[in-house]
Parts: structure tokens; C-alpha cells; sequence
């Protein structure tokens, strides 16, 4: 099996700054030391309300990795232009609440279908690989597919919230089953949320995933023993 890449979610580095709307800590110092510890690429969340990564730390990330730059963004017109500007290698298409605290759920393609479409034809009439991030769900994947996206993240919210063994249990399979009928349909698998220290062995074992975006537990461990340790550790549990 290919090793699972890792992509690290720097947006927490940035919501520590911007609670005093400071200058440090600086997600691009922090994203190059998860490059060195070994990341596959970087990933951040543009949000409409700019609650924690602001354009300018687009513009500098994209300018100073040497890895991928994952851009999470709503499917909005000026999510596009920010894409066409600054180009991020890939786009993962994510809904947005302004009350909510992360991302709650997948975006709903079914609901949504002809905005997803055009707005993945304008992404990738700039240049950017397009991916969505959604529920393990069949129907939405099988939408997914429709509209000619071939790049999926799924969401591992359920699994990683999940309180009881024999719950986790089943979220994981729902996971596998999703990341494996995706790749039946000719599409390849990413995943990600909520995955910690803790959590991620039985995602890693699932064959058909490529990749993890994982943040939020990678930051918390880098508070403490720095971002090239806590990257390091996460890579040391996602080996096959
Ligand atoms: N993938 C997507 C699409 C997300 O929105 C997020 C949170 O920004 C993550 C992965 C990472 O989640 P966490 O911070 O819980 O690891």
C-alpha cells in the first residue's frame, strides 16, 4: 500500500494570533516547520467571516511552501477569485455557517448541484484541482461524480465523535464503504476531520484513502512540544 499522505491544517496557528489580533504566532513559520518535519502538503480555511486565516497569509503561504497549498473554501464567487488569484493547488469545496465552530458536515451536492458545478468549472478553468469534502454517503458521492469531480475528502467527523467502541466501529466502516464505492466510481479518496492521535489508525488502514487533513489535534500537540515533534508523531501513526 502507498503511504497516506498528510496534509496539516494550519488554521489554529492563526486563530491563536488573531485572539489579539496580533502578528505570532505566524502560520507560515508553522507551515514550513510541518513541511520539515515531513507534511505533504498544507491546508487552510479561507472563511467568509476571516475568523482565523486572513487573505494575506494565502498570498504568503502560497509564495513560501515548497509542498501542496490546500485551499478550504465555501463555494462562493469570491472564493473563486481568491482561487484564481492566488492558485492553490487544490480547492476542497466545504459548506460554511457563520455560528458554527468548524465545519459541520459535508457540503450537499444534491441540494446544491448546479452551484458545485459551476463553481468546479470555474476552479478549474484557473488552474486549481477541485475537491469536495463530504459525508459518507453514496448518494452524495454518486453526485459528486455526476458533475465530473473526481477528487473526494470525506468527512470523519462521525467517527471521531463517536463515544462508544462499537459506535467508532461502525462510522469507520461507513467511512471505508464511502472511500471504497468512490473509488468504484473511478474517483480518488481523501478524508479528514476530527482525527487525532488517538483515532487515526483504523482511517489509515482503509486502502482506498490517499491522503488525511488533520488540524485542530496536530496544533493542540504542537502548543506543547512544537510542530516538528507533533507532525512527526502523526506521520509515525499513519504508516501502513
Ligand atoms: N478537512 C476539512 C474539510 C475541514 O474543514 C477541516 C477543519 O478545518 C479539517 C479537515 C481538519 O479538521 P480538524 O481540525 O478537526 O483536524
Amino acid at each position: 500500500m502507498e503511504p497516506v499522505r498528510l496534509g496539516v491544517n494550519v488554521d489554529h496557528i492563526a486563530t491563536l494570533r488573531e485572539a489579539r489580533r496580533s502578528r505570532e504566532p505566524d502560520p507560515v513559520a508553522a507551515a514550513i516547520l510541518a513541511e520539515m518535519a515531513g507534511a505533504d502538503q498544507i491546508t487552510i480555511h479561507l472563511r467568509g467571516d476571516r475568523r482565523h486565516i486572513q487573505d494575506r497569509d494565502v498570498d504568503l503561504l502560497r509564495r513560501s511552501i515548497k509542498t501542496r497549498l490546500n485551499l478550504e473554501a465555501a463555494a462562493t464567487p469570491q472564493m473563486v477569485t481568491v482561487a484564481s488569484t492566488h492558485k492553490p493547488d487544490t480547492v476542497t469545496l466545504v459548506p460554511e455557517r457563520r455560528e458554527e465552530i468548524t465545519t459541520e458536515g459535508g457540503l450537499d451536492v444534491l441540494l446544491n448541484q448546479n452551484l458545485v458545478r459551476k463553481t468546479a468549472q470555474d476552479l478549474k478553468a484557473a488552474g486549481c484541482e477541485v475537491s469536495v469534502f463530504v459525508d459518507p454517503d453514496y448518494d452524495q458521492i454518486k453526485a459528486i461524480a455526476k458533475l465530473e469531480i473526481g477528487l473526494i475528502e470525506i468527512n470523519t467527523a462521525k467517527y471521531s465523535e463517536a463515544l462508544r467502541p462499537d459506535q467508532a466501529a461502525a462510522e469507520a466502516e461507513k467511512v471505508a464503504q464511502a472511500a471504497r464505492a468512490a473509488s468504484k466510481l473511478g474517483m480518488r479518496v481523501l478524508a479528514g476531520h476530527g482525527l487525532t492521535y488517538l483515532n487515526v489508525r483504523r482511517i489509515v488502514r482503509i486502502a482506498e484513502i490517499e491522503e488525511l487533513n488533520i488540524g485542530h489535534s496536530i496544533v493542540a500537540r504542537a502548543a506543547l512540544v512544537g510542530m516538528e515533534r507533533a507532525v512527526r508523531e502523526m506521520k509515525d501513526r499513519m504508516q501502513r
